[in-house]
C-alpha cells in the first residue's frame, strides 16, 4: 500500500504547469468511437483514470498509440463487445460508453459505473435521453443493456443539468436521424471541449457552454486532431494549496475565466490574485478572513473544489460556511480532517468551519478530492509529517502531484508499506 507522506509548513514557490482536464479527456477518449478514422488527442494528461479507458478501448478493438501527453486511436476495427464487468467497474466516466456505442452502433452492455463513490450518483438522467431518442434500456444484473434499431433526434428536458447526462446525451445524439435539443443542459466548460471535439469530427452541435444545445445528427464522422482544455479543477486546487500555505505560485496553462468563482472567494478572504492571459498568480498573505462558499453547477463555485476550499477555511479567522448544492454528502474528507484538529461540523448540505491550526496526524483519502484536500492540509502543519493512505483515488486526477509539489518547495514523498 502506498502512503503520501507531508512534512509541512513550507509556503509553495514557483511555477506548476497544469494538465489537461480529466473530466474532459474521460468524454473525449470514448468519443472517438463515433468516428470512422484516426482521432488523435492532445494535452492528455497522465492519470489512472485515462489508462482505465484507454484500455476499455483496446478491448474493444481500437487500435491506441500513447505516448506522453499524446493519444492517437484508430476506432475503425471497434465493436460493440458487451462489457458488464471488468474495467468499466472501475471508473465512473465508463457511463460515457453507454451513449458512444449506442450512438455508433445501436447496442451497447455496459456495467453500473464504478468511481469515487462519496455519495449515491444515479444516472437517470442519461437514461432518460437514450430512451428519448428510441433506446430500450433496461439494468440486468448490474449492466445497462441498451438498444436501438435506429436512434431519433428528441427535445429532452433535464430535471437536472447533470455533466454526464448532457454529454452522453450528445454522444450518443450526434448520428441519430434528425435534430435533438437538450434543455436545462449543463453548461461546464468540459462540455465545450466534447462539443468541440465532435464538431472538429463532422457533427454538428450548436448552444454546448449554454442550457440549450441543438444537435443535428449526421450520418458519419471522421478523426481529427483535438487539444485538451486545462484542468481547471487541478489548477483550482494548486490555487487554494497556495494560499493555504500563504506562499507564491504562477499557476501555469490555464484558462482564468474557469477558475473565477474560485478567484473571487480567494480574494474576498485577502488572498492576492492576478489573473494573466493564460496563468493565474496566487500570493498569500499571512491572514484571511472568514468567507461563505456555495458550491453550485458552473459557472459557479465547482463541487470538486469543496473539499480542498474545505482545508483552506480551517485557515481562517472565524467562522466560514461551505455548502454544497450539486452533492448532497460530499463531506467524507470532514472527519480525517477532524483527527488533523480541524473544528468542523456538518448540518445538512453545509459544513461549518472554525478557524484555528491543523496538526500532523495518519488521515484516509475516501475520494479524489476529498485526498486533494487532506494534501492540502499537512501542508499547512509545521510539525510532524502526515500520512496520507487512498493515494489510488489521488492519482485518478492529479498528474504528477509529487513531483510538482515537490518543484514548488514542499516536502512531499511516496511511501510504500
Ligand atoms: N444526477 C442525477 N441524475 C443523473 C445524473 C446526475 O440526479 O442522471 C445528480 C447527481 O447525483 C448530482 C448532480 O446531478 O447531485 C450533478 O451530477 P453530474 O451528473 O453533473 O455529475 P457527473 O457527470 O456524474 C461530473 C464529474 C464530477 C463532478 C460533477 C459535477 C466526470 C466523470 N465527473 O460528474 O467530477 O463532480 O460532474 O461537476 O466528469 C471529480 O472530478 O472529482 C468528480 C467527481
Amino acid at each position: 500500500m502506498e502512503k503520501l507522506m507531508i512534512a509541512g509548513g513550507r509556503p509553495l514557490r514557483g511555477t506548476v504547469q497544469i494538465s489537461g482536464a480529466k473530466n474532459s479527456a474521460i468524454a473525449l477518449l470514448p468519443a472517438a468511437i463515433l468516428a470512422e478514422t484516426e482521432v488523435i488527442l492532445d494535452n492528455l494528461p497522465q492519470l489512472s483514470d485515462v489508462a482505465v479507458y484507454t484500455h476499455i478501448l483496446e478491448e474493444l478493438g481500437a487500435k491506441v498509440e500513447w505516448s506522453d501527453n499524446q493519444i492517437k486511436i484508430d476506432p475503425s476495427d471497434i465493436k460493440s463487445i458487451p462489457m458488464p464487468n471488468g474495467p468499466v467497474k472501475k471508473l465512473r466516466a465508463s457511463y460515457y460508453m453507454m451513449g458512444a456505442l449506442l450512438g455508433r452502433f445501436g447496442e451497447a452492455v455496459i456495467g453500473l459505473p464504478g468511481g469515487c463513490n462519496f455519495e449515491p450518483r444515479p444516472i437517470d438522467q442519461h437514461i432518460k435521453g437514450f430512451e428519448a431518442l428510441g433506446a430500450t434500456v433496461t439494468n440486468e444484473h448490474g449492466a445497462i443493456h441498451l438498444h436501438a434499431k435506429r436512434l431519433r433526434g428528441a427535445r429532452i428536458y433535464l430535471d437536472v443539468s447533470s455533466v454526464g447526462a448532457t454529454i452522453n446525451i450528445m454522444l450518443a445524439a450526434a448520428r441519430a436521424e434528425g435534430a435533438t435539443v437538450i434543455e436545462n443542459a449543463a453548461k461546464e466548460p468540459e462540455i465545450i471541449d466534447v462539443a468541440t471535439l465532435l464538431n472538429a469530427m463532422g457533427a454538428s452541435i450548436k448552444g454546448a457552454g449554454t442550457e440549450t444545445i441543438r444537435i443535428e445528427g449526421v450520418k458519419e464522422m471522421h478523426g481529427c486532431r483535438h487539444s485538451i482544455i486545462p484542468d481547471r479543477i487541478q489548477a483550482g486546487t494548486y490555487m487554494i494549496a497556495a494560499a493555504a500555505t500563504r506562499g507564491d505560485v504562477l499557476i501555469d496553462n490555464v484558462i482564468p475565466k474557469h477558475l473565477e468563482a474560485l478567484t473571487a472567494k480567494l480574494i474576498e478572504m485577502g488572498v492576492q490574485v492576478e489573473e494573466l492571459d493564460e496563468s493565474i498568480r496566487v500570493i498569500g498573505a499571512d491572514s484571511y478572513g472568514h468567507v461563505d462558499v456555495k458550491a453550485l453547477v458552473y459557472p459557479g463555485f465547482p463541487t470538486d473544489l469543496q473539499s480542498p476550499m474545505t482545508s483552506l477555511l480551517t485557515q481562517c479567522k472565524g467562522v466560514s460556511v461551505l455548502s454544497d448544492f450539486v452533492y448532497s454528502n460530499r463531506f467524507k474528507h470532514v472527519p480525517e480532517l477532524a483527527r488533523m484538529g480541524a473544528k468542523i461540523r456538518v448540518e445538512g448540505r453545509s459544513a461549518v468551519i472554525e478557524g484555528g491550526p491543523l496538526n500532523a496526524a495518519k488521515v484516509s483519502a475516501s475520494d479524489l478530492r476529498a485526498g486533494a484536500a487532506l494534501v492540502i492540509a499537512g501542508l499547512t502543519v509545521p510539525e510532524g509529517v502526515t500520512e496520507v493512505t487512498g493515494v489510488e483515488y489521488i492519482d485518478r486526477g492529479y498528474d504528477h502531484l509529487v513531483t510538482n509539489l515537490r518543484s514548488l518547495g514542499a516536502d512531499v514523498w511516496r511511501q510504500t508499506e
